[in-house]
């Protein structure tokens, strides 16, 4: 995507994220990424791999290193197209830790301390309760608000986060007059909330101890298969949706999702059939969705060359558009601009 088109077609803007923490799963793929790529004819997409995000949490530098690249080449592999959508590596364009900081000193310390995310973890990791956990948000603020986003496409878990900074983005422009454009949530539609396969009262995860509760995108279709056959399921043995189905309604909501099947007629195609039956036909779907994506994966990940180049080129154009923004908070605040 050049510079040209972010200007010219007035497509709404999105921007979204994902941290490069090892494995990305099927729920993440189902969820969100999907949705990413379907969204890239419609919107100007601009899609980063957050590995400034990622180091509130201790990160060993050699497996880090792997992540984000690997990040990088498994969303190419998904269907994210450079020719189309920005996609970049947060570091790479400076303006994002920059406008962060400065976020930082227009958000109240009792607005972050009610941040549930920020409560959870640091219960969890006692032991690395550090700043950048706690100012996370507004690094993601910085990230949405350079771009002048319209809309976020985020799950549950990151709403309180997008309404921290729809709050920041107003009360400086409040202070300042318009700088910042509001951005609206943009939530995937229902049934695209993937549960574990093991537990499904609970989303589906890779911190789960249980590794038969998650599919990996890069998963062997053998391993697929085999976790699939095992998922929960009830005693009614009807494939349908219902209050007490939470496992046949998670099957049915991937596999809906895979083959773009109505509930109807997918308890139409399973009416007088088993769980083993309906069981098969999901992973089946799911092996046969995800196949492509490995297969392309395997290619990106062998030709660095290639992930260079399209990770630098984008970053390139982010930062002339981002720094748009940074420069105009900048100057409204009473900085002197310096040459850089
Ligand atoms: N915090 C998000 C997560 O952990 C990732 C993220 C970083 C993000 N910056 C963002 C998402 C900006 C949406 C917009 O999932």
């Amino acid at each position: 995507m050049s510079e040209d088109v972010l200007k010219k077609e007035k497509k709404p803007i999105i921007f979204s994220a994902i941290q490069p923490s090892g494995t990305i799963t099927l729920g993440n793929y189902l969820g969100a990424l999907k949705n990413w790529v379907s969204l890239q004819d419609s919107h100007d997409c601009i899609f980063a791999i957050a590995d400034l995000h990622a180091i509130t949490v201790r990160q060993e530098p050699a497996q880090f290193r792997r992540n984000i690249i690997e990040a990088y080449a498994l969303l190419l592999a998904c269907g994210i197209d450079t020719k189309k959508t920005l996609f970049f590596i947060q570091s790479h364009v400076h303006t994002h830790a920059e406008l962060a900081w400065i976020l930082n000193c227009y958000t109240q310390f009792g607005e972050l301390s009610r941040m549930t995310q920020f409560k959870d973890k640091s219960q969890r990791h006692t032991d690395n309760v550090n700043v950048g956990l706690f100012a996370y948000p507004c690094l993601m603020a910085a990230d949405i608000l350079l771009y002048q986003a319209d809309l976020v496409p985020v799950g549950a878990d990151q709403k309180q986060h997008l309404e921290l900074a729809r709050d920041v983005a107003e009360r400086f422009n409040g202070v300042y007059g318009n700088t910042f454009k509001l951005p609206d949530g943009y939530y995937p539609p229902v049934g695209a909330r993937i549960m574990s396969l093991q537990d499904p009262t609970r989303k589906m995860s890779k911190s789960d101890e249980n590794a038969n509760s998650w599919v990996a995108v890069l998963d062997k279709p053998e391993d697929i298969m085999r976790k699939f056959k095992r998922a929960v399921t009830d005693s009614e043995a009807v494939v349908k949706y219902g209050e007490n189905k939470l496992g046949v309604n998670n099957l049915m909501g991937i596999y809906s999702s895979v083959t773009g099947k109505s509930g109807e007629e997918i308890e139409r195609e399973f009416e007088g059939k088993g769980y083993g039956d309906f069981k098969t036909a999901v992973a089946e779907a799911v092996i046969e969705e995800l196949r492509p994506i490995r297969e392309r994966y395997e290619r990106f990940i062998a030709d660095k060359a290639y992930l260079e180049e399209q990770y630098t080129k984008c970053a390139e154009i982010a930062l002339k558009i981002s720094a748009r923004t940074l420069d105009k908070a900048m100057k409204k605040i009473g900085f002197i601009k310096g040459k850089h």
